[in-house]
């Protein structure tokens, strides 16, 4: 029988830092935490739980959990607040965040997430700080529950974890360790539920997401076309992929899969040879050419999303200059920007060429600039054109909904709240502050997925 004390709904604040797996495993954390009375709330303040999801990848990210848990200490002293490290800064600094932050009651690393529950309660009994940052990923897959509902018509999935590909620059074959990728059917038997509960489009999660295999040997492109027969299920993409493991039969699947969405988040790094190969990425510039136009030959209307890092040890100007134009070549609809970030532990920190951070400054506005560039043209040339927009939530004035092209834009436009998890034609009016203004053109039918570029 619970006692009165387990019987009240106690408050339960993540804070998730980072990549989008992050996002899916705070979800995961604070299902496996519900049925211990805990509800999520939006703040800190009068919370009886706070977890901070970390990020470990850059300097700047893992630093911020540090100044995070300074902030966080009064609530403690004062409201008896549990504090809890989890994810990428806790599995690669758990003891360091013990002697810098000894108040902070449980340390979790990854793939340790389905123990919360025993953690914490035996963080409740003041048995001193709990730490668990040990790595048999299959095991966590196996023992979380089922996702609650509620994820809405965009739904995440994770599908894989970890990498062996140990590119010199990357914390992440560290604290999340070795490549794992979990059943067809597990995969299936998830994807089922998130559309029984509403979700109309699923994102396939993996930090090395297109390194995804079955039993049998099968690559993400099966994974793909056996998800997409899923009825209900209007939209799927994948992220995030190395141009390595862009395969035949996953590049067929964005020709003849019309559920696949035409948009791609394919990092690349650098456009110069040199600096690839100095960062272990085992391809060139021209080989990322290749997989680029055979993708847009599958798909013409593909658009390209990618990640740069900038002022990688013994990137000289001319690196710099390939790596200009690679994206003046490619064109991007959207990216990301890195100053290069040594991290402790990793092979290019040991690197004594470090570019100066000036350069690194330099650097990362010219790319910055040529990017955004490229970015504005993009979303200003759907102006005009119909487009089919999935609608997912509320929108930022009332009456509005907000939601997605295919190419990933984000899109405002009025219409009632039963048109959320529709797939709505809506012409695109006019560039709003980081998205689209539309309107719908018809709501009687769905729309196709149109190819049309
Ligand atoms: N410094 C800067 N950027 C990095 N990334 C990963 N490690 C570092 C680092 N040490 C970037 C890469 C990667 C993205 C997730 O973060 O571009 O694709
Ligand atoms: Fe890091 Fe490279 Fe693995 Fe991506 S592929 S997670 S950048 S080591």
């Amino acid at each position: 029988m619970l006692d009165s004390t387990s019987r009240r709904v106690k408050k339960l604040h993540i804070k998730t830092y980072g990549c989008q797996m992050n996002v899916y495993d705070s979800a995961r954390m604070a299902d496996v935490l519900a049925p211990l009375g805990y509800a999520p709330v939006e703040k800190a303040e009068g919370a009886d739980l706070v977890i901070l999801n970390t990020c470990h990848i850059r300097e700047k990210a893992s630093e911020k959990v540090f100044s995070e848990l300074g902030r966080l200490k009064p609530l403690k002293e004062r409201d008896g607040t549990m504090l809890a490290v989890a994810g990428c800064v806790a599995q690669a600094e758990g003891q360091e965040i013990l002697a810098r932050a000894p108040y902070v009651d449980v340390v979790l690393g990854p793939q340790a997430y389905h123990r919360l529950p025993e953690l914490v309660a035996r963080a409740a009994r003041g048995a001193g700080a709990a730490l668990d940052t040990d790595f048999p990923v299959d095991v966590k897959f196996d023992h979380l529950p089922a996702p609650a509902a509620g994820q809405g018509p965009s739904a995440f999935l994770t599908i894989q974890e970890g990498c062996d590909k140990f590119c010199t620059f990357c914390v992440v074959p560290y604290t999340r360790g070795a490549e794992f990728s979990r059943t067809a059917d597990a995969i299936e038997h998830e994807a089922r539920q998130l559309v029984d509960a509403g979700a109309r489009e699923i994102t396939l999660l993996g930090q090395n997401v297109n390194a995804w295999h079955g039993a049998q040997g099968e690559g993400l492109g099966a994974l793909v076309r056996r998800l997409a027969r899923i009825e209900g299920l209007a939209r799927l993409r994948y992220t995030t992929s190395h141009p390595r493991d862009m395969d035949d039969d996953l590049i067929a699947a964005h020709a003849d899969e019309a559920k696949l969405m035409p948009f791609l988040h394919l990092p690349v790094q650098s456009g110069a040879d040199t600096i690839l190969d100095a960062m272990n990425r085992g391809h060139t510039a021209d080989r990322f050419r290749a997989i680029v136009a055979r993708l847009r030959a599958a798909r013409p209307d593909l658009a390209l999303s990618s990640d740069f890092i900038v002022g990688f040890p013994g990137e000289s100007d001319a690196d710099f200059e390939r790596t200009m134009d690679l994206v003046r070549e490619t064109g991007f609809a959207q990216a990301f920007s890195f100053k290069y970030s040594p991290r402790p532990g990793t092979p290019a920190a040991m690197i004594e060429r470090q570019v100066p951070e000036d350069v690194k400054d330099r650097r990362l506005a010219a790319l910055q600039a040529l990017l955004k560039e490229q970015q504005d043209a993009f979303n200003a040339a759907t102006i005009g054109r119909t487009v089919p927009v999935l609608f997912e939530k509320p929108g930022r004035h009332p009456g509005q909904l907000a939601g997605k092209t295919p190419w990933l834009q984000a899109v405002h436009a009025l219409a009632p709240a039963e048109f959320a998890g529709r797939v709505l034609d809506t012409k695109i009016v006019a560039l709003a502050a980081n998205s689209l203004s539309g309107v719908v053109v018809d709501s009687s039918v769905e729309a196709g997925e149109r190819r049309s570029a």
